[in-house]
C-alpha cells in the first residue's frame, strides 16, 4: 500500500489574502490514492504552510469538514495531515472523473484559514464482477453461423486502466468471443456462433468467460455461460434504440415515469414474450428505480437525491421466453432542485468584545455553503441593519462579523445577531444562526453624586461616632469599574477632615470629635466618590454640617461679681422715688436662641416688697420710696433661669445699702416721673429708631454680602474682648457668625430675648470659657463700678440698636 502514494504528492500553495482583517486564506491540494490505512501520512501540513510545528498547538489548529464527513485530521505534534477513515473513491464520488475533497485547515489568533483539498486518485480495488455468476442462454440447433449474442458486461467500479479491458473466453469448439462497440463507446462481450449447433450431439454447452482489468496487478471477475441448445427460437428481442436517456427531478414522487423500455421479438408464443430487469444496479441505485417486467415501464422507487450522484448509468436486459436476451444501456439523469438550505457554520467566534473595540474588530468568521447546484446554491448572508456590526467577506463562502461602529455597554451590554443566509433558488431557502456577543465594560463613566451640595445637622456633644448622613453615588460602568470608595477630598483643610470620618465603602459620614455649637457650629466638607477602574475616574460633593445648639451652658453672673467673701455694694439714695434703678444683674449664656434667653427673678431678699427685678433686664428697681424702718442695708439673691429644655440656672447675689448723702438721678426713675422726662425720651426714640431704620439697611446689605461667599467653616472669634456689644452687621469670618442663623438657614434664628429693655442692654456673644469669663468679667465690674461711681451723672443711655438677627425674624 505504503508505495501507491510514493509519488503522488504534489501541493500548491498561494496567498489569496494578505493579512488585511487578520485572517489569511490559503489553498493545499493533495493527490493520494484511496484506500490508504488510517494513520498514513497524506502530507505535512506544517511544512508546506511554512508554520512552525509548535505553532499548530498554540493556535488549535484543526480541520473542518464542509459538509463532508472528516475523512482526515491534523497530528498536531508532527504537523503531518493524516487519513482518519477509509477513503474510498468509488462510494464518495462513484464514477466521477475527478474526485475532491474540501476541507478547512483553521488556525486561531490570528485567524487563518487555508483550504484543504485532496484530489482522490483510482487505484486497482475493485475486481471485475458480473451481475450473474451464470448466465443462461437457450439457442435453437438451427442458428446461423456468426450470429451474435450480447453478453452482459462486467462491471469495474474502477476507472480507466484499472476498469474492465478485456474478456476471455475457455476454450471450446463452437464460439467465439468478440467486442462489439456502440455508438456511444460503450462495448460489448458478444458470443459468436462459429459452428453449427447440434443439439443431438451436445445439448448443452458450458463456457466460461473471464472479465480482466488492466491495473496492476490485474484483477479479474469470472462467470458461467450455460448454453442450452434449443429446437427452435430464432429471434433476439430487439431493443427499439440502443441507449435510453431520461432525466427525472430530484426527489421525484414514488411511482413517477421515468421512462419505458420497448423491445421487440419477431418469435411467436413464449419466444416472443419479452421480460425487462435491470443486469446490474449498484447498491445506491437499489430499491431507488424499478422497471416493470412486462411493460418496461422505468419508474422512481425510493428517494432520488441529485447530491448523491447527478447521474446514473444502469445496463437493462429484455430477455425472450426462450431465454434469448440483449442487452442495453440506461442514462438517467437528475434535475437538481433546490432541496438544501444554506448551511452557516460558525468557524471561530469570541464571546466578549470590549465597548472601546475600534470599528473593524473582528468578531466572528462564518462559512455559509449550500449543497445545491447553480443559483439554488448560490447563498446570500446578511445581518440586522439596526447592530453596529456588518459583515466582510474577502474569500468566497468566508464572511467575516466586524464592529462597525462604536459600542457603549452602558447603552446595550449584549447583541444577539442573527446571521441570515438565503440562497436564489425558486422558492428561496434560508437558515439563521444567532451570535450572542456580551459587550465587556471599560471604565468610561465617572461615579455621579444624587446632588452637588448635601445639608446635614447633628446635635452637638453628641459622641464620636454618630453618623452624620450616608452619601451615595451612582457609577453606570460594571464590576471593579464601578466599585466606588468614598473618602474626605484632598482640598478639604487637614484639621477639619479629622473631625470626620467616612466608610470608604459605604459612604457613611461618621464624626471622630465632639462638636460644641458654642465653639463651631458650620462645616464644610468635600466628599470624593472614586471608582475602581483603570484609569480612574471621581467626582467631588460638598457636605455643609450644621451643628445644632444644645442647652450645655449655664447662666454665668457678670455682675454683681460673685467671689466669695467680698460682695460689691450697690448704693441708692434714700431719697429714691419708687421705679428707681439701683442696679442691674448682668447675666450671659453661651449657648444660643432659647437656650440663652434669661429670666431673672428674686428668691430671697432682707425685705419684701421693697425691691423689684425685671424678669427680661434683670434690672434692679425700687418698689416704693424708703421708709423709716427700711434696714440701711439689704441682700437679695436673684434666681437667673434660662430657657432651654431643661433649663440651667445661676445665683447672683445683690448687696444694696442706702444712702443719703446722694444725689437722686432722674435717668434712673423715669418710670416714676415719666411726664418729666417725657421730651427728652422722644428724643432719644428719636435717634434710637433712626439709628434702627440705618442698621437694618446695612444688615440687608451683610444679607447679601454672606449669601455669596463662600466660607468653608467659621470658628468664634477668641480675641474680641468682653462685653460686646451686639455686632450690628455680620461683616468678616471673624464675627459672630453663627448668631446670624438666619443668615445661614431659616431654622436656625436666634431671637436674644435679653433685650427686652431699650437701654443697659449689654450683650456677651464670644467666649464660653468661664474661667476667662470670670476674670474678664472682674476687670468689667471694677470698670463699671468706677463708672457707676465716678460717671454717673453723665452716664447716659446705651440705646443699644435691636439685634439685627432678631430684626431678621
Ligand atoms: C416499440 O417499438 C416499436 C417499433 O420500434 C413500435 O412499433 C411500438 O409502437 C413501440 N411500442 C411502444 C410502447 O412504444
Ligand atoms: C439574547 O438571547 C438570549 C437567549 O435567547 C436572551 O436571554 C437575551 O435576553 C437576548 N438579548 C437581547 C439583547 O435580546
Amino acid at each position: 500500500m505504503m508505495d501507491l502514494h510514493r509519488s503522488l504528492k504534489w501541493w500548491i500553495y498561494f496567498l489569496l489574502c494578505a493579512p488585511l482583517f487578520g485572517v489569511s486564506y490559503g489553498e493545499l491540494r493533495y493527490v493520494l490514492p484511496e484506500e490508504m490505512n488510517r494513520g498514513s501520512v497524506i502530507g505535512n501540513v506544517a511544512l508546506d504552510l511554512g508554520l512552525q510545528v509548535s505553532e499548530l498547538q498554540a493556535r488549535r489548529a484543526r480541520v473542518v469538514a464542509e459538509g463532508t464527513s472528516q475523512l482526515c485530521e491534523l497530528d498536531t505534534a508532527s504537523g503531518n495531515l493524516l487519513i482518519s477513515q477509509r477513503i474510498d473513491r468509488e462510494e464518495l464520488c462513484a464514477q466521477a472523473n475527478s474526485c475532491i475533497l474540501q476541507f478547512q485547515l483553521l488556525l486561531e489568533d490570528p485567524l487563518q484559514a487555508s483550504s484543504l483539498v485532496l484530489d482522490i486518485a483510482d487505484i486497482n480495488d475493485n475486481n471485475p464482477e458480473f451481475a450473474t455468476r451464470e448466465i443462461k442462454l437457450d439457442l435453437v440447433e438451427s442458428t446461423v453461423l456468426g450470429r451474435r449474442f450480447p453478453l452482459e458486461c462486467a462491471h469495474d467500479p474502477d476507472l480507466g486502466t484499472n476498469s474492465i479491458r478485456e474478456y476471455k473466453l475457455s476454450h471450446n469448439d463452437h464460439f467465439a468471443l468478440e467486442m462489439s462497440s456502440q455508438i456511444n463507446g460503450n462495448s460489448y462481450p458478444e458470443l459468436v456462433l462459429k459452428k453449427q449447433l447440434d443439439r443431438e450431439t451436445e445439448a448443452e454447452h458450458l463456457l466460461e468467460i473471464n472479465g480482466i482489468d488492466g491495473g496492476y496487478p490485474v484483477r479479474s471477475g469470472t462467470a458461467f455461460i450455460h448454453i442450452r441448445v434449443l429446437d427452435a427460437n430464432d429471434n433476439v428481442p430487439i431493443f427499439s434504440q440502443r441507449l435510453y436517456k431520461a432525466s427525472v427531478p430530484e426527489n421525484a414522487a414514488k411511482g413517477t415515469l421515468i421512462t419505458t423500455l420497448n423491445a421487440t421479438d419477431f418469435d411467436e408464443g413464449i419466444y416472443g414474450e419479452i421480460t425487462y430487469s435491470f443486469s446490474h444496479l449498484s447498491d445506491k441505485m437499489g430499491g431507488v428505480i424499478e422497471v416493470n417486467p412486462l411493460t418496461g415501464e422505468v419508474r422512481v422507487a425510493g428517494v432520488i437525491d441529485y447530491e448523491e450522484a447527478s447521474s446514473h448509468e444502469l445496463g437493462v436486459q429484455a430477455k425472450d421466453g426462450g431465454g434469448q436476451a440483449s442487452h442495453c444501456k440506461l442514462v438517467i439523469d437528475i434535475i437538481d432542485l433546490n432541496d438544501n438550505k444554506p448551511v452557516i457554520e460558525i468557524k471561530s467566534a469570541s464571546s466578549n468584545i470590549a465597548e472601546d473595540a475600534r470599528p473593524g474588530t473582528m468578531v466572528a468568521l462564518i462559512n455559509i455553503y449550500d449543497m445545491d447546484t447553480g443559483n439554488s446554491g448560490h447563498v446570500i448572508c446578511s445581518i440586522p441593519d439596526n447592530v453596529p456590526f456588518k459583515l466582510v467577506s474577502e474569500v468566497k463562502n468566508y464572511h467575516m462579523l466586524v464592529t462597525d461602529g462604536i459600542l457603549d455597554r452602558e447603552f446595550q451590554p449584549e447583541y444577539n445577531i442573527t446571521v441570515t443566509a438565503t440562497d436564489s433558488g425558486s422558492p428561496s431557502l434560508s437558515s439563521v444562526k444567532v451570535i450572542t456577543l456580551l459587550v465587556s465594560d471599560v471604565n468610561d463613566n465617572p461615579p455621579t453624586f444624587t446632588h452637588y451640595v448635601y445639608n446635614a445637622n447633628i446635635l452637638e456633644n453628641l459622641p464620636v461616632g454618630t453618623l452624620v448622613i450616608k452619601l451615595e453615588a451612582q457609577d453606570s460602568d460594571d464590576g471593579t469599574n464601578a466599585k466606588i470608595l468614598y473618602h474626605i477630598s484632598q482640598d478639604t483643610n487637614s484639621e477639619l477632615s479629622s473631625f470626620f470620618t467616612i466608610n470608604q465603602n459605604t459612604g457613611e459620614l461618621f464624626t471622630s470629635h465632639t462638636f460644641d455649637y458654642e465653639q463651631s457650629a458650620y462645616f464644610q466638607l468635600k466628599i470624593t466618590a472614586q471608582d475602581g477602574g483603570d484609569p480612574q475616574f471621581s467626582s467631588t460633593c460638598t457636605v455643609n454640617i450644621f451643628i445644632q445648639d444644645q442647652n450645655d451652658n449655664g447662666p454665668v453672673i457678670l455682675y454683681p461679681v460673685q467671689t466669695s467673701g467680698f460682695i460689691a455694694e450697690d448704693v441708692v439714695p434714700i431719697e429714691a422715688p419708687g421705679g428707681y434703678l439701683v442696679t442691674k444683674v448682668v447675666a450671659v449664656d453661651a449657648d444660643s436662641g432659647h437656650n440663652a434667653w434669661l429670666s431673672y427673678r428674686i428668691i430671697k431678699a432682707t425685705r419684701s416688697n421693697l425691691f423689684m427685678a425685671d424678669l427680661h433686664t434683670g434690672e434692679i428697681r425700687t418698689l416704693r420710696t424708703f421708709m423709716e424702718e427700711d434696714e440701711p442695708k439689704h441682700t437679695l439673691v436673684v434666681l437667673v433661669t434660662d430657657n432651654g429644655r431643661e433649663s440651667l440656672s445661676a445665683t447672683a447675689t445683690v448687696s444694696i445699702s442706702l444712702s443719703d448723702g446722694m444725689p437722686v438721678l432722674s435717668e434712673f426713675y423715669e418710670f416714676a416721673d415719666k411726664s418729666e422726662n417725657n421730651d427728652n425720651l422722644m428724643f432719644y426714640l428719636i435717634i434710637a429708631l433712626s439709628t434702627v431704620s440705618f442698621l437694618f439697611v446695612l444688615l440687608i446689605s451683610g444679607v447679601f454680602y454672606f449669601n455669596f461667599c463662600d466660607h468653608s467653616y467659621v470658628y468664634r472669634s477668641n480675641t474680641s474682648s468682653l462685653p460686646v456689644f451686639p455686632t450690628t452687621y455680620c461683616t468678616s469670618t471673624l464675627t459672630d457668625f453663627s448668631r446670624c442663623g438666619t443668615l445661614l438657614r431659616e431654622d436656625r434664628y436666634d431671637p436674644f430675648m435679653t433685650t427686652g429693655s431699650w437701654r443697659g442692654d449689654f450683650r456677651f456673644g464670644s467666649n464660653t470659657d468661664t474661667d476667662i469669663l470670670k476674670k474678664r468679667s472682674a476687670a468689667y465690674q471694677k470698670n463699671t463700678l468706677r463708672r457707676l461711681s465716678t460717671e454717673r451723672p453723665s452716664l447716659k443711655i446705651r440705646a443699644g440698636p435691636t439685634h439685627p438677627c432678631y430684626v431678621i425674624k
